[in-house]
């Protein structure tokens, strides 16, 4: 049977025509205002996000705009006591500073030629008359964890990940880490009292 087929409506013409800005219906008065408010809302927008960035900018003191540029850094080393040891985050890498006392000093010499993993001598780790200040990345060489003080650091390091161990001088004295922690560059002020990261002197 023959089925009389629906005209097909034109489209509407408002939405053939391209729409105009609210704004521009706008008696001139209104105009302006809509303007000004317009200016005044992102006036207020950047004012926030200034205000938002401000406790993050301000929190950036000189130390931390010079390790976020990786230029060299001063390590005051007065208040740090005898036995403790200090962590510094440098070139995104942590740095280990044990103040040694006179006993692990003589304890880290006495394994001198019994360290079979990657021999050294304790004096080739340290600085000459700064033998109290073992200075080393805190980075384990076998996969990277970061190894836990033992007893609190006088007996070493113990790395949580796969047991390696590291004596006071960072040697490592059990595996599978086949090799000592590392050694940064650093060097002694004249005062012996600071140390400068990131430099082989000074
Ligand atoms: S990462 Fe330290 S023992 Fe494997």
């Amino acid at each position: 049977m023959f089925k009389l087929k629906r005209p097909i409506s034109p489209p509407e013409e408002a939405s053939a025509q391209p729409r105009k800005d609210a704004g521009e219906n706008l008696p001139p008065l209104q105009e302006h205002k809509r303007q000004c408010l317009c200016k005044l809302t992102r006036l207020v927008g950047a004012a926030g996000v200034a205000t938002a960035m401000w406790p993050l900018l301000s929190a950036l003191g000189p130390d931390e705009k010079t390790l976020a540029d990786g230029e060299p850094i001063d390590i005051a080393l007065g208040d740090i006591a005898p036995g403790q040891t200090v962590r510094r985050l440098w070139r995104g890498r942590l740095v280990l500073i044990r103040h040694r006392t006179e006993e692990e000093i003589a304890q880290a010499r006495a394994l001198d030629g019994k360290t079979v993993i990657s021999p050294q001598a304790d004096a080739e780790r340290v600085k000459p008359g700064h033998e109290q200040w073992l200075v080393v990345y805190g980075h384990c060489p076998h996969a990277g964890c970061i190894p836990n003080e033992l007893a609190g650091g006088n007996l070493g390091w113990l790395c949580p990940c796969h047991g390696s161990e590291f004596d006071l001088s960072g040697r490592v004295t059990r595996g599978p880490s086949t090799e000592n922690l590392a050694i940064p560059d650093y060097a002694f002020h004249a005062d012996g009292l600071t140390l400068r990261l990131g430099v082989k002197s000074v």
